[in-house]
């Protein structure tokens, strides 16, 4: 049995940073960073915060949701891999506000840039009736923790927030891979900045991904040819490029929608999926794969076969 998109909805802040920006803060160009990483500007929410954002995506995501549904979310898992006060957890800032029943599983998961995908991992084994209902809310903002003088990750990151609400659906499968490998030298916060090793994810993403999106097809029994859109990490357009190639499968089932926003870490997928709706791509896809990875190393996919049907409601 699987799960189904209700609901989905993104915040991004208004303020921005493009290219011709960062010339001027390192060395670099415009024709590098686009050729490179196929980025124009990211986004950035100077004075708001990780809860004010994931508010605002949630409050969007609820708005047309039915009280009744509404009431029967009893999961709410706040994805952030960038949040800066550790105590109190973002979920438990956000409930009330966000008019969620107070008798709810609320708590903040962090597994690096791959968290929605073991969030989504999560809130599956909870979903196991009719009327069970989720909410995840992704919410990063990597510019707190970016040295604007490090040309190798300050080019990279945008801040943003999405939000999805998940229900039990008998009529779509649920198939999942994930990997963890002890690796904390390529991407890790040190004193106040993040660092990274681009090149070697880069590597490790464009190395491992076309494999295990091959064997979540297999353990899903869907032809990879019968795949809809394989909704990848929005970490770098050149990565996504690289697998649909050795996949051998149209770029345009491998949507990059990031080059105004930069890679946002854990909400890049759901962004993207809230981007899909708004093209009324998504509500017609019957198998989806999605694929994060990132620090840790982690890495985690998910087939959402439709059995015929959509699994977006
Ligand atoms: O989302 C979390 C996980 N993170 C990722 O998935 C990030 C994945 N990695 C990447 O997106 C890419 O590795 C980067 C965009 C970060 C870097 O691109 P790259 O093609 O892997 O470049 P590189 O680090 O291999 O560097 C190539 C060259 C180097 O010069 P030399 O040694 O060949 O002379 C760098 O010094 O490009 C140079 N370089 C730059 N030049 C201009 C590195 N950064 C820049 C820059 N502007 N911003």
């Amino acid at each position: 049995m699987g799960v189904s998109l209700i609901s989905a909805a993104r915040y991004l802040p208004k303020g921005s940073l493009t290219n011709f920006d960062l010339e001027k803060m390192v060395e670099t160009s415009d024709e590098w960073i686009q050729q490179r990483t196929g980025l124009i500007s990211r986004t950035i929410a100077e004075d708001e915060t990780i809860a004010d954002m994931a508010i605002k995506a949630g409050t969007k995501c609820l708005e047309n949701v039915a009280p009744e549904i509404k009431d029967k979310i009893k999961i709410l898992i706040v994805t952030t891999a960038s949040y800066l006060q550790v105590v109190p957890h973002v979920s438990s800032e956000i409930v009330e506000p966000l008019g969620l029943n107070k008798d709810i599983l609320a708590y903040d998961l962090n597994a690096g840039c791959t968290t929605f995908i073991y969030a989504l991992n999560t809130v599956e084994r909870f979903l196991t009736e009719p009327g069970d209902y989720a909410l995840i809310v992704s919410s990063d903002k990597l510019s707190d923790y970016i040295d604007y003088t490090d040309r190798g990750t300050c080019i990279l990151f945008g801040d943003g927030a999405a939000a999805t609400l998940w229900g039990y659906a008998q009529a779509t499968d649920y198939y999942s891979i994930n990997q963890t490998i002890t690796n904390p030298e390529v991407l890790y916060r040190e004193g106040k900045y993040v660092h990274m090793n681009g090149a070697e994810i880069f590597k490790f993403a464009v190395g491992t991904l076309p494999g295990l999106i091959e064997d979540v097809c297999a353990k899903g029994n869907v032809a990879i040819e019968d795949v809809d859109l394989f909704l990848l990490h929005q970490a770098n357009g050149r990565i996504i490029e690289s697998v649909a190639r050795k996949l051998k499968i149209d770029n345009e089932k491998f949507p990059v929608r990031y080059q105004n926003i930069g890679n946002t870490s854990s909400p890049s997928i759901p962004i993207l999926m809230t981007q899909l709706m708004d093209e009324n791509i998504l509500q017609k896809a019957k198998n989806i794969v999605l694929a994060g990875f990132g620090a840790g190393l982690s890495l985690g996919i998910v087939l959402l076969k439709g059995n015929g049907q959509y699994v977006v409601k």
